[in-house]
């Protein structure tokens, strides 16, 4: 049976239980992260959990729990699921309190951790690409509830993503409010057009993701040239080479958008270069077997 991290102890799934007065329960009040794990190792722990200080400051939350205190529960948590290539999510919530939006009674924030495989058919979807649809609820304004605050108030990316399954796609792509390109429902997106990498600007609304981060930082160690920007639809439709970044996904290849396939309908030659660069990135950094680079999964 599943073993699941909650507060300060692993739990068999069954015993793993929350309060229905839980503020996550009820009002969706709280932040997530979700962290890969490469041969047993988390890829970016302390980018994870800086964007998690960010995210629990912008909902005014506080937890007793150190960085290191999530580094260990994690890995407890892969240890003792017996994984060693798995994705893990840290939910925090705002915990019990009294019913009603006012947060000054709830002094125990909950914190969960569970471990999941990682999804069988990701190199055939590598391999093949996968087709978005640009979604027509449109991602939420910064001044609203803030794109770039990973919260368990998911509603936003939940409509959207029935959206796009309406359309038979894979990944749902928002536009913010001045119809340019925002994000994916849990990824963000680049385009490649004549050589030059192109991915929404922070400031276009959105989640500052790990993934996004890295492929940067490899593109600019391949000297591809990356520009951090606005970008509309018809750019997107027009350009070479089109994919999604996430840590789910790492560098996820879209052939296709709506109707229009992305210029020959395959995944292009720099999103595979670029994949492999990000590849060898994590490879160093969490000094992975020789191995890893044959873009095995599991
Ligand atoms: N999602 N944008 C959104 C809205 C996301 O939810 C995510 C991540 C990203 C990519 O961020 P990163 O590269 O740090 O994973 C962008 C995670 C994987 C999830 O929802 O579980």
């Amino acid at each position: 049976m599943q073993k699941i991290w909650i507060n300060d102890q692993l739990v068999p799934e069954t015993q793993a239980k929350i309060s229905i007065f839980d503020r996550g329960f009820l009002y969706g009040d709280g932040v997530y992260e979700t962290v890969r794990v490469y041969e047993g190792k988390i890829f970016r722990a302390e980018g994870h959990w800086k964007r998690l200080r960010k995210s629990l400051k912008g909902i005014h939350l506080q937890i007793p729990w150190s960085n290191s205190n999530l580094t260990e529960a994690c890995l407890r948590t892969v240890q003792a699921n017996g994984l060693k290539e798995c994705l893990v999510r840290i939910t925090i919530t705002r915990g019990k309190g009294e019913v009603g939006y006012d947060p000054k009674t709830c002094n125990n924030p909950s914190l969960v951790i569970f471990a999941t495989p990682i999804r069988k058919n990701l190199l055939h979807l590598w391999l093949n690409g996968v087709k978005i649809s640009v979604v027509p609820v449109r991602r939420n304004h910064p001044k609203s509830l803030n794109p770039s605050l990973k919260t368990i108030n998911c509603l936003n990316g939940i409509l959207a993503k029935i959206e796009s399954l309406k359309e038979n796609a894979f990944e749902g792509l928002f536009l913010n409010l001045e119809e340019n390109l925002a994000e994916g429902t849990i990824s963000n997106i680049f385009i490649i057009k004549n050589g030059v990498l192109k991915t929404p600007s922070l400031e276009c609304g959105i989640l500052d993701g790990v993934t996004r981060g890295a492929v940067i930082e490899a593109s600019k160690k391949q000297k591809i040239k990356i520009k951090e920007t606005k970008i509309n639809v018809a750019e997107l439709l027009k350009a070479d080479e089109v994919f999604l970044t996430s840590t789910t996904m790492e560098i996820m290849p879209v052939i296709q958008v709506d109707k229009k396939p992305i210029k020959s309908g395959n995944p292009g030659p720099l999103s595979k270069i670029l994949h492999k660069a990000l590849r060898t990135l994590i490879q160093k950094e969490l000094s992975l077997s020789k191995e890893f680079l044959n873009f095995r999964v599991n």
